[in-house]
């Protein structure tokens, strides 16, 4: 006889998901899908493993992400790959590999899993799943506003839009970054004897970085470090004024946060974060920005280009928190009386399926008596049972039993059945 092995745990930070927290993810992925595809963008799929350079080029190498997070190995031929750690750089890397930046502009949306070995805590895991957007070709205002406004009804369509905040920056042209990053040193080395390890070894080569550390030692010294919004220039300033007023406009509320550089390092001008209270130390739920040199960096011809990113393990612990809950609809459950109704009902279940678009008709399967039968179809959450036993074979018909209201049995023909049945689908869909 083989060894038993010892019990094998899933790998630490990545989690199952659970039929019963299926719901939640049909329901955020059908949401999110519908809506983007309902302002024109189109999905894409790139794999999970790239090359790590890759990412060390677009991230960049001086972030917590690069430097401390990626599960990097050699695959057999010693070419160094990475698990994808976030979206937006294999969006890049595709795109310019596929020529879809050429005289084009693209709207783009994935969701997938991406993995980065972080501290696992509630809402930080080694692998989570995103939601994203990518939106390539664009140089206004007009599109930056477009993905937020899209952000805003992906919350209004799950109800969260008054338990999610938007913060708001600028980080204006590199000639603008490099000038305030030289203040930033400056300030920073005025205070040196304040700075942790990370951010002493950041302050040349990435001192914009600091302003993202999650040091609460260090919080003081970020926010009187000086302001990245008085050094944006006339057109920065315009960009970013063209997107306060077009979002003031539709209603959406924001915080500006000149504080807000974002843990990677390909932003420039616009970037933003949605936080929600209800979530503890992780509490941005989605974040992105515009990143207008990348491609051309990877070897693009220019494009400018600004997209997004939402956890879906966050956005459900908000929603749990709000005590929402989402199941999968059984319309059905077929009780089997008989070993003669066995086998008729399981052409009768295959004849409802195709006549009734949308049905979901369990049918019970391993037998078991009346009773425990219809425990199990109440356990399935159906609206009704249906009743097959030698009587109903005998006069070519099925009962019927409402299991949500006090309603009696009644025994009707399978035309009837078929009629109850698209009507129970179609005020389900409502
Ligand atoms: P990010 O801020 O690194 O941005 O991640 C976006 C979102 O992914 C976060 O706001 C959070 O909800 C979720 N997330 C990140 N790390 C974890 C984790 N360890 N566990 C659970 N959830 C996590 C990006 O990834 C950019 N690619 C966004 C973007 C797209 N910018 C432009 N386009």
């Amino acid at each position: 006889m083989r060894k038993r092995l010892t019990k094998i745990q899933a790998v630490r930070g990545m989690n199952d998901i659970l039929p019963s927290d299926s719901p939640f993810w049909h329901k955020i992925e059908s949401v999110f899908q519908r809506l983007a595809e309902s302002y024109g963008y189109q999905e894409i799929r790139t794999p999970i493993v790239e090359s790590t350079t890759l990412f060390t080029h677009a991230i960049g190498e001086l972030t917590d992400i690069v430097e401390k997070e990626m599960y990097t190995f050699s695959d057999k031929n010693g070419e160094k790959l990475s698990l994808r750690p976030e979206g937006t750089a294999s969006c890049v890397r595709a795109g310019i590999q596929h020529g879809l930046f050429y005289n084009q502009i693209q709207r783009l949306w994935y969701v997938g899993p991406m993995f980065r070995h972080e501290r696992p805590q509630k809402g930080r895991y080694r692998q989570f799943h995103q939601f994203g957007i990518e939106a390539y070709g664009f140089s206004g205002a007009d599109i930056d506003a477009e993905i937020i406004l899209l952000s805003r009804r992906l919350w209004r369509e799950l109800n969260l839009e008054e338990h999610v905040h938007l913060q708001l920056n600028s980080l204006g042209t590199l000639a603008e970054r490099n000038q305030y990053r030289e203040k930033l040193v400056e300030y920073f080395k005025d205070n040196i004897s304040l700075l942790d390890e990370d951010s002493h070894r950041r302050l040349e080569n990435n001192p914009l970085r600091i302003l993202d550390s999650k040091n609460q030692a260090m919080q003081e010294l970020i926010q009187k470090a000086p302001s990245f919004l008085d050094y944006l220039g006339s057109e920065s300033l315009s960009h970013f004024q063209q997107l306060q007023s077009l979002l003031s406009d539709n209603g959406v509320k924001f915080t500006i946060n000149p504080r807000l550089v974002r843990g990677l390092d390909y932003y420039g001008s616009t970037v933003f974060e949605w936080v929600c209270d209800h979530l503890g130390a992780q509490s941005t739920v989605c974040a992105g920005g515009r990143y207008d040199q990348l491609v051309e960096t990877h070897g693009g011809k220019p494009t400018p280009a600004i997209g997004f990113a939402g956890g879906i393990e966050r956005l459900i612990l908000i929603l749990e928190s709000l005590g929402q809950s989402y199941q999968q609809t059984v319309h059905a459950y077929l009780v089997l009386n008989s070993d003669k109704a066995t086998q008729a009902g399981i052409k009768i279940a295959e004849t409802l399926r195709q006549a009734v678009p949308g049905l979901n008709l369990v049918t019970n399967c391993g037998g078991g008596s009346y009773k425990s039968q219809f425990k199990k179809a109440d356990k399935s959450g159906a609206t009704i049972a249906l009743i097959l036993g030698d009587t109903e074979i005998g006069q070519d018909k099925i009962s019927i039993k409402p299991l949500r209201e006090d309603t009696s049995q009644q025994l009707i023909t399978i035309e009837n059945l078929i009629e109850q049945l698209t009507s129970i689908v179609n005020e389900e869909k409502r």
